[in-house]
């Protein structure tokens, strides 16, 4: 949805952008290069190679864009840093890059043989390992469920429970490997591989997703000029939800205004060219000026 997004971004000469979710630079460079250079941009990503991959991409913009190895959750401590006062236009492409989870070494997905890491940021102390291997039954039960809609949410719990007991649960092929035999034969073979709800919900997890969501929510509005715009990029409804009441709770006070009342989603040319686009949902809103506001 690059297109919706820079279009609902409103790029235009002497704008600053911030980009909570740099990633591999794929969104900051189209908008570096839809206005003059005169924009600047901000570009914040708590995962240092994907930052660097990111720098090396855009090197040819020099010092139009400023780096920061921080969570988003943090961009109110980057944007002072730049000294640049209130941003013309925010973006956040929420969740894990395709380089991401491509990299069998960051353990995130069980496509691929690695370490049960999940971290997006290398230096968080808890990987997706210490918790399997660590929290109590219900616990996990929980957070399969709660952050990964995990109908069996307590079988495959307790299935890992039994299974720590027997040897340490260190890579992405183990835990892959105790949920398929603890799912029903009749289970195995649906749209979805029986692992991806609890791989999700575990990435959510060690990544604290979404208390990071709620804190930036919390605070955007006052470092966004009015006028200005903000864009989010969300790939599962708990996210999603949670950006649709922001908006909605602001609209209601008159500081924004949304765009569409409805997220805007992938075409199926998209969908087809990107399939991880499928359950993208972006949302975008203005944020109202002080006469609207005191309306
Ligand atoms: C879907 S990718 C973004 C892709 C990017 N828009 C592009 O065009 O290349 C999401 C990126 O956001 C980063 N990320 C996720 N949560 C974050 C957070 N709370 N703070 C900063 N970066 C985060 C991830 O490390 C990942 O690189």
């Amino acid at each position: 949805m690059l297109a919706e997004v820079l279009e609902g971004l409103h790029i235009a000469p002497g704008k600053v952008f911030l980009d909570g979710t740099l990633g591999f630079g794929g969104h900051a460079e189209a908008i570096l290069k839809a206005a003059d250079a005169t924009v600047k941009l901000i570009g914040l990503d708590r995962d240092a190679n994907a930052l660097a991959s990111a720098k090396q991409r855009l090197t040819s913009y020099g010092e139009r864009i400023m780096y920061f190895h921080t969570s988003f959750q943090h961009f109110d401590e980057a944007i002072e840093q730049t000294q640049l006062g209130q941003v013309d236009g925010m973006l956040l492409d929420l969740g894990v890059s395709s380089p991401q989870l491509d990299k069998s070494e960051r353990g995130f997905s069980f496509r691929q043989a690695g370490p049960l890491d999940m971290r997006m940021d290398q230096s968080l102390s808890t990987t997706a390992a210490d918790i399997v291997n660590t929290y109590p039954e219900n616990e996990l039960a929980d957070i399969l469920y709660q952050l990964g809609d995990e109908r069996l949410s307590r079988r495959y719990a307790r299935a890992i429970v039994e299974a720590r007991q027997q040897q340490l649960i260190t890579t992405t092929e183990q835990l892959e490997n105790i949920i398929w035999k603890a799912t029903p034969s009749r289970s195995r073979h649906g749209r979805l591989h029986p692992a991806t709800r609890s791989f999700q919900a575990l990435r959510i997890h060690v990544n604290q997703e979404l208390t990071e969501l709620d804190n930036f929510l919390s605070k955007f509005l006052s470092f966004l000029k009015p006028g200005g715009r903000i864009a989010i990029i969300s790939y599962h409804s708990l996210e999603d939800r949670r950006v649709k009441q922001c908006f909605r709770q602001a609209k209601q006070h008159k500081q924004l205004e949304l765009i569409s009342k409805k997220p805007l989603v992938p075409t199926e040319e998209e969908i087809n060219s990107n399939p991880r686009a499928r359950s993208a949902k972006l949302r975008i809103a203005i944020r109202s000026t002080p006469s609207e506001e005191s309306l």
